[in-house]
């Protein structure tokens, strides 16, 4: 099939490697040029494990280039794939502009009959929106169908998901789109799901907000766990092992959830929640249970090295919203930075990926970009892991102990061993359990490496 698909980033260029490598002949456009170029020029403008050798197989064969035309991008290609951003207005709803400006340049291209497939994640009655603004710049007879086609992918693992999906979700009232929708999928080896427009657009959002209601409510039981001399790890996997329930998703965390996704997406249905006169109580509750435990993690923090962190200087590992992406859109750990900033802390901050878009955030007051994870934590007094990256497991304790001028971790993320870290004379602070910066009344403990008395 000739394809075009409009937006190159995380969703948009991953979809257009991944329909190449299916053999269709693929175009990816983008607006942006320097990204156009980069990608053109082999390099890839996002960080996604085996991205680059698949766009480069694919260039190389000729299934797949880019360009900055939408208009040479449309009239070539029979479906055109609309990816670009639907980030959260000042409102909390999807800002569609993106989407309508894609839609707009579609109908004022199109020569001949074509399906446009929105797989940006957009709210519902979107869709048919988009249906009458092609209408409205198309030339008069012009035939085209638009369709619902949300994207699940995870980035980190985009390639895997986007191959190996849970299911390929189809929304139009068109037979013809439905059959060529089909047949652009057959090959994924997963459950086709066709339905109307507003109820492909109702389960990506239906999707991510049970998702994230799950991340808030495994953090509301860690919260308890603390108080009550329990430890959410253990009680998570307990409760996930019921298959009705299912172990992803049940991580407490202390930096909550965050990315690109699941914060704008719970705003945006909160948004249609209210737009329809409806209150959703519960979407409501997981957003504010997701900004608090930001700043309950801030809090143990404050207990253990005082209000005035002045003089302290802070290592931090991770910056990305998760492992295995350089993406810090909504990232916990750009927040919980912001306040430890605030509170006057020096930091040596350290990521696999994300270090280039973290200084375009912060520049360099107060910031020492580190260049491995040993190296920002040297001299520190306090260590803080913000992302599950696989390598900051592996940290060697005893190299730990002796690079660190301090002996407190803060560990959001429940990512190393309690026992090792604490063994190795460390004071020891997660989510959701008890360990030895606790108290036995369950206090955080105060400990004497503040600014003056170190
Ligand atoms: N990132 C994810 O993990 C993920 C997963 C599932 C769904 N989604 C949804 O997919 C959509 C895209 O997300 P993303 O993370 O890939 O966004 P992104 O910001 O990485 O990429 C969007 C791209 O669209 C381009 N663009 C914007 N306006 C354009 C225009 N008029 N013409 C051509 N290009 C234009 C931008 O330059 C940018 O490169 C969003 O709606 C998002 O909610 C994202």
């Amino acid at each position: 099939m000739k394809i075009c698909v409009i937006g190159t980033g995380y969703v948009g260029l991953v979809g257009a490697a991944v329909f190449a490598d299916m053999g269709n002949t693929v175009v990816g456009v983008d607006k942006d040029k320097a990204k156009i170029a980069k990608v053109t020029s082999g390099v890839m403008p996002i960080y996604e494990l085996g991205l680059d050798e698949i766009v480069l197989r694919n260039v190389k064969n000729g299934n797949l280039r880019f360009t900055t035309s939408t208009p040479e991008g449309v009239s070539q290609s029979d479906v055109i794939f609309i990816c670009v951003g639907t980030p959260q207005d000042d409102t909390g709803a999807a800002d569609l502009t993106a989407v309508m400006a894609v839609a707009k340049e579609v109908g004022q291209n199109l020569n001949g009959y074509k399906i446009v497939v929105t797989k940006s994640t957009v709210p519902v009655g979107t869709n048919e929106r988009v249906e009458q603004v092609i209408k409205e710049n198309a030339q008069a007879g012009m035939d085209f169908d638009v369709v619902s086609n949300p994207e699940f992918l995870r980035e980190g693992a985009a390639i895997e998901d986007m191959r190996n999906t849970n299911r390929t979700v189809v929304g139009t009232k068109s037979a013809r789109a439905l059959n060529m929708m089909r047949e652009l999928y057959k090959g994924f080896n997963a459950p086709f799901v066709e339905c109307d427009l507003r109820s492909a657009e109702m389960i990506k959002y239906a999707s991510n907000a049970l998702l994230a209601t799950k991340i808030s409510f495994i953090n509301e039981i860690g919260q308890l766990c603390e108080r009550a001399g329990a430890n959410v790890q253990v009680v998570a996997e307990g409760v996930g092992l019921d298959k009705r329930i299912g172990r992803a998703f049940l991580n407490a965390t202390g930096v909550g959830y965050g990315g690109s996704c699941f914060p704008k997406d719970v705003a945006a249905l909160y948004k249609t929640s209210t737009d329809q006169a409806y209150d959703f109580k519960l979407l409501r509750s997981v957003m504010e249970v997701n900004e608090l435990q930001k700043f309950n993690f801030m809090k143990k923090i404050t207990k253990a090295m005082g209000e005035n962190l002045s003089g302290c200087t802070i290592g931090v590992l991770g910056l990305a919203f998760k492992n295995d992406t350089d993406d810090i859109r909504e990232s916990g750990a750009i927040k919980m930075i912001r306040m430890i900033r605030g509170y006057g802390a020096e930091l040596r901050v350290y990521d696999p990926a994300a270090m280039e878009n973290t200084k375009k955030v912060f520049g360099h007051d107060q910031i020492y970009y580190a260049n491995d994870m040993y190296d920002a934590i040297k001299d520190v007094d306090a260590l803080c892991i913000f992302t599950e990256w696989g390598n900051f497991k592996l940290l060697d304790l005893t190299k730990t102990k002796q690079l660190m001028k301090g002996n407190l971790i803060f560990d959001a993320r429940n990512l190393l061993d309690q026992k090792a870290v604490e063994s190795s004379g460390f004071v020891y602070i997660a989510v959701g359990k008890r360990t030895n910066g606790y108290t036995e009344d369950g206090d955080i403990v105060s400990t004497a490496i503040l600014k003056n008395g170190r």
